[in-house]
């Protein structure tokens, strides 16, 4: 199965080193705007180099393709492997545009293409194991955080909200995505945000420094989501039931339940298994396999991209 690459920055090494640990998979080429990073790939692979996805995708043709571009940089890869019929996986998030990302997610199931989107939690044995224990129970509160510093050097498009979307957008959808992966889908949003700190310090820093949201879900339980870039590092989840708390935090799984406690630790390698489920999926024609597609990614979108909304116009937004 030959794979070729478009974006070779942070999370591309990762992706390219699980993929080339793969039964079977070839990494063909590489494709970076910076020549560079993708010859660099292409030497260590035996794989060739290209700065233009177009021509990298007509001379290839390869069996599927890693889209590891930053937030603002999805500017025709996705359509271009629908055109071609090629399966991707793209990195989370799937697009800043809520309009053209459902646009593609109606193509894409009209194709039947295969697809799989980098909401890598999905994958984790801990939060595997929460689906389980919450399958026969009512949970009434959810609450997600991404406390977090500044993440990239000065001048990074991450601090750019035009670029990035900001940090509930582009970091934090990771734990609104496993919201919705456990709790379920949200009808409405309201988020407040904090903003004045970073922008002194980080030149042109514009993205919020913190924000907090209620959410109502339509299954009529309620959620909040609490995010910054101010410092302190941790981000979990915790849900709420009768005489029952599920929390993941620091890849350790608690479930209490009355005064018993339960812990579970991370085991799972879940970058790789997100890897191997996409090209078995791929191989074998079983989208099954893949726990977090385009479409499904598009309502995580949805729901970030209306956090926003909301933070701007301090009103309640519906999904
Ligand atoms: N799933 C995860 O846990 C996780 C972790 C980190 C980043 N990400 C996501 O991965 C994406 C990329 O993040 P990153 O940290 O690797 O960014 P990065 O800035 O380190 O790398 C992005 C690379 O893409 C290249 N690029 C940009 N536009 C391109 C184009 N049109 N054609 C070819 N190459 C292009 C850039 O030159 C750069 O080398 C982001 O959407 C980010 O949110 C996901």
């Amino acid at each position: 199965m030959r794979i070729s690459v478009i974006g070779c920055g942070g999370i591309s090494r990762y992706h390219i080193r699980n993929l080339a640990g793969i039964e079977g998979v070839e990494l063909n080429a590489f494709c970076d705007l910076v020549k560079e990073k993708a010859e660099s790939n292409s030497r260590e692979y035996g794989a060739r180099a290209y700065e233009d996805f177009r021509e990298m995708l007509e001379k290839e043709k390869p069996d599927a393709c890693y889209i590891c571009v930053p937030p603002f940089a999805h500017e025709g890869q996705e359509e271009m492997c629908l055109e071609m019929k090629i399966p991707f996986f793209v990195e989370k998030p799937v697009h800043l545009s809520l309009e053209k990302a459902k646009e593609l997610a109606g193509k894409i199931e009209a194709q039947g293409l295969i697809t799989s989107v980098g909401y890598v939690m999905r994958y984790y044995g801990c939060i595997q194991k929460a689906r389980e224990v919450i399958q026969n129970e009512k949970i009434g509160l959810v609450i997600g955080k991404y406390l977090a510093g500044v993440p990239g050097k000065e001048g990074s498009w991450l601090h750019k909200k035009e670029l990035s979307g900001g940090q509930v957008i582009e970091q934090a959808t990771h734990i609104a995505d496993t919201m919705r992966y456990l709790a379920g889908d949200v009808e409405e949003v309201c988020s407040y945000k904090f903003q004045g700190i970073n922008r002194n310090i980080y030149k042109g820093y514009d993205a919020e420094d913190a924000s907090v949201t209620s959410m109502k879900l339509k299954n009529g339980a309620i959620a909040s989501l609490l995010c910054t870039w101010l410092g302190p590092s941790s981000a979990g989840i915790e849900l709420i039931g009768r005489d029952l708390s599920v929390s993941y935090e620091r890849r350790i799984l608690t479930v209490e339940r009355g005064d018993k406690k339960e812990t579970y630790g991370e085991e799972s390698n879940p970058m790789l298994e997100e890897a191997q489920s996409f090209v078995t999926a791929v191989r074998e024609n079983k989208p099954s396999l893949i726990k977090s597609d385009y479409s499904d990614a598009v309502k995580t979108l949805e729901l970030t991209v209306k956090c926003n909304i909301s933070m701007e116009t301090g009103k309640p937004v519906k999904i």
